[in-house]
């Protein structure tokens, strides 16, 4: 039984560390990604679904009910896993699916009926199997949708007639056939293809070009941007490929992964003689001679616009000749982009071929300042159609030798000088008035000064040291000076037209309606990742107001505060304070209200039910009692205190006197006026007197009631009567007074009028020894 309901436990546990996990991966978009965990096999996530990363895990088998519950599924990577079967409905309910991704696994075969059910799919990528050839046969009848296909397997050997029927309207085709040894002609006719064209051909290249020129055959026209990858180019028969998708329309010529001599270059240069060519680049790429391409200095490439090279790796770099002699080549080119292939200089002769050039990018190369007032002819007229120069990523250090080589191309109006190393900035600078744009990202620039062109658009200084922004740019657009260390929003006022910002990664606070109501034009904003502190003004401002003066383009997700303690980490948007914290004098004055009305209530209360009344006589009571204990043979030494208003005190000392103390025996009478210690406590005098009488005689009249003094000894008196039970207590009434003129709390003195009898001082002179004698019986001590 134990047992059972420790297993049920657990089972418990597991589905819901399972249900956690499910939600952990998925995100608002419905897409899950359980991408590098691992996994032997598909994990459940929700049914909606809509795109699933199950890439980099170690899945071998896809069965028939994985994907079963996912009817909504959009996109499905399962790359980079270990699948080696595929069970033939797993696909079934995937009509909606667009995407699938199973490269990299180990499919050894591919079958038609995975794909029967995929009708929607767009993008396909088989890429990186084992397989060795495309099933048996119309692998992709039913994919009619199909706009980008990835093929071919480092084993495919054969491609037949009929593998690519079905496909029509391709974009984007990559085709990996480097072991390729039968192609079928006519395979890849059908395909209609608009795009870009990749085919790696290692094999044929090397060994059949035949077959390299069929495929180009039937796959090329005039639409496609042709690369040729993972080859090397070594001798005239290796061009021949390419002089094949020429006559065919091609004009647009990559190669990626390439090897090339200069024996290839200069067959290739002169087989594309006055060709219609317009767009030539090498990628990823190495070169192994030194550019002697002398004897080609009569081919033209009057197409040619665009010479796109990245990543190029030039064996002899150091060495690598001038091209001086291209001048027919490089006449051309609008474009011309060098990108991280160890340019190290372009020489001025060089430069002065390049007449028509627009767009120049040497991003991430050697060039310094010298090297760039040689490639500038240092500033006479050179690149006079120059619109944009990029030089990001060199070893440039002086801002004004740069504005000092481009201050004559007129026609300048972007320059990205990202990532040098700057670290200050001149004065002065001579920019031309076109540029526009320019990039000042990642230079380590302490300050800005007036160096900075006033014609600026867009100005980017992200990842400085800057602090301060106090220039006026009165045209400018856009600004990007995140990753800076600006403490506050720079004032609006210098940029009159600015409509985007982006002040990320700073240390910024705060900023409110006032800063951004001095932006006169600003429309979105990005000041996310910041040090935010979330006061009330802070998070009441973004939570409701900031969305009306601009978009945040950024998202709430990036406003995270910092302070106070209790709030770092939480989102702007979700954080709270207290109305207490929020509302410090509301609250403040909210709270003295209450607590000034408790105490009037409490007053009132205490007033109305004589609370200070029962504590103080508590508090007397206790201190007699505490002081009887101390002297407890207190010595009896007066028969009566009498107690009587001032307003009595004729008819006491007249009549109750002269009768009393003149008797015989005399009794003993304790008088306030008479015999009570001067200087102590008046309260502790009476307390004593009634302490040290043995009655305590009582002259009630209107007076006696009405008077503060008397009420206390009363009140007293009412006390011990009401605590001890001892009657110790005579009462005369000198005129008659009605109940009601008795406090209410004195209620026992009122029951024990009514119980007792008082003596009542008669008007009648005949009876008045009657009176006398029934006082003295009341007040005698009993022996
Ligand atoms: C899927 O996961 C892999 C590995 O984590 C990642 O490289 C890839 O970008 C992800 N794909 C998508 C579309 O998120
Ligand atoms: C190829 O695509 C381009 C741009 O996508 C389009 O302008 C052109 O008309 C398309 N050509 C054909 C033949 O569909
Ligand atoms: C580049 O081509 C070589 C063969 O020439 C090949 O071994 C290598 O895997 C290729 N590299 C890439 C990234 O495809
Ligand atoms: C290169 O080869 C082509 C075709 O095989 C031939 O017509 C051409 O003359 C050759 N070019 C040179 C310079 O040998
Ligand atoms: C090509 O170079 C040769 C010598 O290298 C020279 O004699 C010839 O004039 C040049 N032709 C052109 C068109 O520049
Ligand atoms: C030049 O090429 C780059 C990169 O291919 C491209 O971004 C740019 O728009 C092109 N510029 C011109 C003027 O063709
Ligand atoms: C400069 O080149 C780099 C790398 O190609 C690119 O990221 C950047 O956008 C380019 N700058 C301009 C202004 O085109
Ligand atoms: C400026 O250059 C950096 C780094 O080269 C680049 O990431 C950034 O996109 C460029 N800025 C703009 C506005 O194009």
């Amino acid at each position: 039984m134990g047992t059972l309901i420790i297993t049920l436990l657990f089972v418990c546990l597991l589905t819901r560390q399972t249900m956690q996990l499910e939600r952990q991966h998925c995100d608002k978009q419905s897409f899950c990604d359980c991408s590098n965990e691992r996994l032997p096999q598909v994990p459940k996530v929700p049914k909606d679904t809509l795109g699933f990363n199950l890439s980099f895990n170690q899945i071998e088998i896809i069965t028939e009910d994985d994907f079963q519950e996912y009817s909504h599924l959009k996109t499905l990577y399962l790359q980079n896993n270990w699948i080696k079967s595929i069970h033939e409905s797993a696909f079934s309910s995937l009509g909606n699916l667009e995407r699938l991704d199973l490269s990299y696994n180990h499919l050894a075969t591919l079958y038609s009926y995975w794909f029967d059910w995929l009708i929607s799919l767009r993008h396909l990528n088989l890429l990186g199997n084992t397989y060795e050839k495309l099933g048996r046969g119309f692998l992709f009848y039913r994919l009619g949708q199909m706009r980008t296909l990835r093929l071919g397997s480092p084993r495919l050997y054969y491609m037949g007639k009929n593998d690519l029927v079905g496909l029509r309207d391709l974009d984007e085709m990559v085709l990996s056939l480097n072991h390729l040894i039968h192609y079928e002609k006519g395979a890849l006719r059908q395909i209609q293809l608009n795009g870009s064209l990749t085919l790696c051909l290692r094999h044929s290249f090397q060994n059949d070009l035949v077959l390299v020129k069929n495929i180009l055959k039937d796959i090329c026209n005039s639409d496609i941007s042709l690369t040729i990858a993972d080859v090397m180019m070594n001798s005239n028969a290796t061009v021949q490929p390419f002089v094949e998708a020429m006559k065919k329309g091609v004009t647009r010529f990559s190669l990626n992964n390439v090897t090339a001599t200069d024996e290839a270059i200069i067959y290739f240069l002169m087989a594309m003689d006055n060709s219609p060519i317009t767009f030539l680049g090498i990628e990823d790429s190495s070169f192994l001679g030194r550019g002697f391409w002398d004897n080609v200095n009569a081919t033209r490439y009057d197409k040619l616009e665009t010479l796109y090279i990245k990543n190029l790796a030039i064996q002899d770099f150091y060495a690598f000749s001038s091209l001086s002699y291209l001048e027919n080549i490089l006449e051309f080119p609008k474009n011309i982009s060098v990108i991280n292939s160890q340019v190290f200089l372009m020489p001025c002769p060089t430069s002065r071929l390049l007449k028509r050039l627009e767009y120049l990018d040497f991003t991430g190369n050697l060039l310094t300042d010298i090297a760039m007032r040689e490639s500038m002819c240092d500033g006479h007229g050179t690149l006079q159609q120059l619109r944009s120069l990029n030089v990001s990523k060199n070893s440039l250090r002086y801002l004004d030798i740069m504005s000092h080589l481009v201050r004559n191309l007129n026609k300048l109006e972007s320059l990205d000088l990202s990532q040098n190393v700057f670290s200050e900035m001149p004065v002065v600078c001579t920019w031309p008035t076109s540029l526009r744009y320019l990039n000042l990202s990642l230079t380590q620039l302490r300050d800005i000064t007036a160096c900075l062109p006033k014609s600026l658009h867009v100005l980017d200084l992200r990842g400085n040291y800057l602090t301060v922004f106090d220039i006026e740019l009165p045209y400018l657009k856009e600004l990007y000076i995140s990753g800076n260390k600006f403490r506050s929003l720079p004032s609006g006022r210098w940029f009159p037209t600015l409509q985007l910002l982006q002040i990320q990664k700073n240390i910024i606070n705060m900023f409110d309606t006032m800063d951004l109501k001095e932006y006169k034009n600003l429309q979105n904003l990005e000041a996310g990742y910041n040090i935010f502190d979330c006061s009330c003004e802070f998070l009441a401002f973004m939570q409701q107001k900031v969305g009306q003066l601009v978009r945040i383009v950024d998202g709430p997700d990036s406003y995270v505060c910092d302070t106070p303690v209790d709030l770092r980490g939480q989102l702007v948007v979700d954080a709270h304070l207290s109305i207490f914290e929020c509302h410090m004098m509301v609250a403040v004055s909210g709270l003295s209200t209450i607590v000034f009305l408790a105490t009037l209530i409490c007053g009132i209360l205490c007033y109305k039910l004589h609370v200070v009344w029962y504590i103080r006589m508590t508090c007397a009571w206790l201190q007699a009692k505490r002081k009887r204990k101390i002297n407890a043979n207190i010595a009896i030494c007066y028969d009566a205190f009498v107690s009587y208003s001032e307003r009595d005190s004729e008819w006491v000392e007249e009549f109750l006197v002269q009768e009393l103390e003149g008797a015989q025996p005399p009794f003993r009478l304790c008088l306030h006026k008479r015999d009570f210690l001067p200087g102590q406590w008046i309260a502790d005098n009476i307390i004593n007197a009634m302490e040290k009488s043995h009655t305590t005689l009582f002259v009630l009249s209107q007076h006696f009631v009405s008077s503060e003094w008397c009420k206390y000894e009363l009140d007293f008196l009412h006390f011990r009567l009401f605590a001890e039970k001892n009657d110790t207590a005579v009462l005369i009434l000198l005129e008659p007074i009605s109940k009601e003129t008795i406090p209410k709390r004195f209620c026992k003195l009122r029951k024990f009028m009514n119980s007792r009898t008082y003596l009542e001082w008669p008007e009648d002179e005949m009876q008045r020894p009657l009176f006398w004698d029934n006082l003295k019986v009341a007040i005698k001590r009993d022996a």
